[in-house]
Order: C-alpha cells, then structure tokens, then sequence
C-alpha cells in the first residue's frame, strides 16, 4: 500500500532531474526557468518568462482558482519558447512537514518505508491517505556511521493535487514536487562555484522578498543555520505607494517595478498647477507649487503610468520603461 503511496505521489526533493523547467507559482506571477548543462557542474540560464497573474488567485500558495492559473502557465510557457513539457514545481515550506529521523544503515527500500511510515503516523496531524510522503536520505548519521540519517516530508494531497492539475491542464508533464525552501538551497549550490573559495566556509544570506513574506536563510557549507520569515513584502512597498502617492493599486505598482519612488520634501500630487503646466509643456509634470494631496475623485488627471523623478519635485507622465 505504501509502496504505491510512493509511487503514485510526485517525488518531493528530487531536484537533479535533468531537462525539467521550474515553475513559481508566486503570489504576484508565475516565473519559469530552464536552465542548460554547461559544463564542468556550471550551468546557463536559457530562457526564462514571467507571467503576471491577477490580484488574488494565488495567495501564500494558496491557489483560489486553478483555471486562471493554469491558463497564466500556458501563456507563460508559449512566451518561454521551449519544446521542453517537463516541469518542476514546489510547495510553500509551509505547506510541508518536514522531520529527520536515524535509522540503522543497510536496511532495504521497502523496509526505509515502513520506518518512514511509522515516524510519519507520530508527527502528521492527518490521516496519512490524506497526504503524499517521500523521504530522502541525508547520508551517514551525524554521530554514528552505522546509522543514517533521512529526511521526511509529507503535504495535504490536495496541495500537492493543485499544482499538477495546474501543470497538466496548461499541457505540462510535472516530473518533481519539491520545496521552496529546499530549491532555494539547490539554486544556491548552482552558484556558491562563482564566490570566493566557493562559499566555503562562509556564512551565507539568502533574502527572498514576497508579496507578503521575505523569507531570510543563513547557509554554511550548504547547509542550513538559520531561516526566518518576516511578514513583510513587496506588497507593503506597493500600498505605501499608493497612500503616498493617492495611486490605484495598479498604478502603485507599476510604479514601483518600472521606475523606483522616492519620497521628496514636497507632496506630490495631481493638481491643479500640474494641468496648467502639462499644457504649457506637454508630458511634464511640476509640483513646484504643491498642493495638498488629492482625494480619489480628483486622481483622474493622473496618468496611468507614473514616473517618479529621483531627487526631484517634478514628475512626469510616462510609458512603462
Ligand atoms: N521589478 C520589481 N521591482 C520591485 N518589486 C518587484 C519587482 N518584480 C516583482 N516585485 C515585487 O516582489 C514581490 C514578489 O512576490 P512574489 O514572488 O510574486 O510572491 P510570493 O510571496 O508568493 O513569492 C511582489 O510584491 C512584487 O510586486
Ligand atoms: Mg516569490
């Protein structure tokens, strides 16, 4: 029974499987990546596409709607340019129970399974039909080369169940379920070879900024000392923006990733004196006479796209860069 609980379920951790592109599903858009041998253990960056999805159908890795999603990842995939349909995707580390266990070295598959089993029965708060398991082993136990050390991860089905079903419908072919925490580790093994002394040895920070969470990771010798997630994220930048500014949330955010904001000693605003001076010069506009922050209703003589002059009081309507 476990033993098609294994085979039928995504193998979570197998991240060396070759020709596979990487899917994030993020809260804001969907990024792929492929990636191609190098050589020497180096690998280049091959292609890549980010789709933007709409606002909440992925929140915290929470999928609201799979269709809107799926139909993002075929966009996506198109834009990408690849033959390639083998997909790697990954779960939230919040989704995933994650333990290490010893066990004695030497045993068979079968028998790692049921220790597997039994070790998942004491620690998952769930019916374990109610979950997709897989374990990996870590390598010699740390105090006694008789025992291994091994790793276990275990997911609700359902989340894992998305996510194919998202790959699928979009004609994808998933092929590994991993962690997101884990394939941030992996990424960073691919470019530790391009630091000094190869990051050996040193004390590494990795800084994943979300939309909601910036999740914070310190590796040594690839391994992990320290994570913490701060609830802090993109998102935050955005409706700081959007107060300060008296932006919709798109233009807020448009503004952010196109050109950067920086906060001036004068308010700037749409006002009255920007009209006049956009009709004298048209396309700039000046707040050297400001007034005080407009209210919604007056926010129409906005552009749809901003940009925010760096050091300056003045702004001046503009396509995205
Ligand atoms: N070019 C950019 N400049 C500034 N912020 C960006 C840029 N591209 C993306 N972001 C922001 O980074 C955050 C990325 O979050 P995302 O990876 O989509 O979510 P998740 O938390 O699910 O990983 C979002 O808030 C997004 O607005
Ligand atoms: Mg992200």
């Amino acid at each position: 029974m476990l033993a098609e609980k294994f085979s039928t379920a995504l193998e979570l951790f197998k991240t060396k499987a070759p020709s596979l592109i990487g899917i994030d599903i993020a809260s804001t858009s969907l990024k792929l990546v492929e990636l191609a041998d190098a050589g020497k253990g180096t690998f280049r960056l091959e292609r890549y596409a980010i789709e933007p999805l709409p606002k909440d159908v992925v929140t915290d890795g929470n999928i609201a709607n799979l269709d809107q999603v799926s139909d993002s990842l075929k966009r996506a995939w198109k834009r990408l340019g690849s033959r390639n349909r083998h997909v790697a995707l990954a779960l939230p580390a919040a989704m995933v129970i994650t333990k290490k266990i010893i066990v004695p070295s030497g045993q068979k598959e079968e028998e790692l399974e049921l220790a597997v089993e039994a070790e998942a029965n004491q620690y998952i708060p769930f019916a374990l039909d109610e979950v997709n398991l897989d374990f990996q082993i870590l390598g010699p136990a740390p105090n006694n080369p008789d025992e291994v050390e091994i790793l276990i991860a275990a997911s609700r089905k359902e989340k894992v169940e998305d996510r194919v079903a998202i790959a699928e419908a979009a004609g994808l072919k998933p092929r590994v379920m991993d962690i997101e925490s884990y394939a941030t580790q992996e990424a960073f093994r691919l470019i530790a070879p391009s630091l000094p002394a190869n990051g050996r040895d040193q004390n590494i920070a990795l800084v994943d900024i979300g939309a909601h969470v910036t999740h914070f990771y310190v590796l040594r010798n690839n391994q992990f000392l320290f994570s913490r997630d701060q609830a802090f994220g993109g998102n935050q930048l955005t409706l700081d923006i959007q107060r300060a500014f008296n932006l919709s949330v798109e233009e807020a955010e448009s503004a952010k990733k196109t050109r950067g904001c920086r906060r001036t000693t004068t308010t700037m605003s749409c006002n009255r004196s920007w009209r006049r001076s956009r009709s004298r010069s048209p396309g700039r506009c000046s707040s050297s006479s400001p007034r005080p922050p407009t209210t919604r209703s007056t926010r129409s003589c906005c552009p749809a796209a901003v940009r925010f002059c760096p050091g300056s009081t003045s702004w001046s309507p503009s396509a995205p860069a």
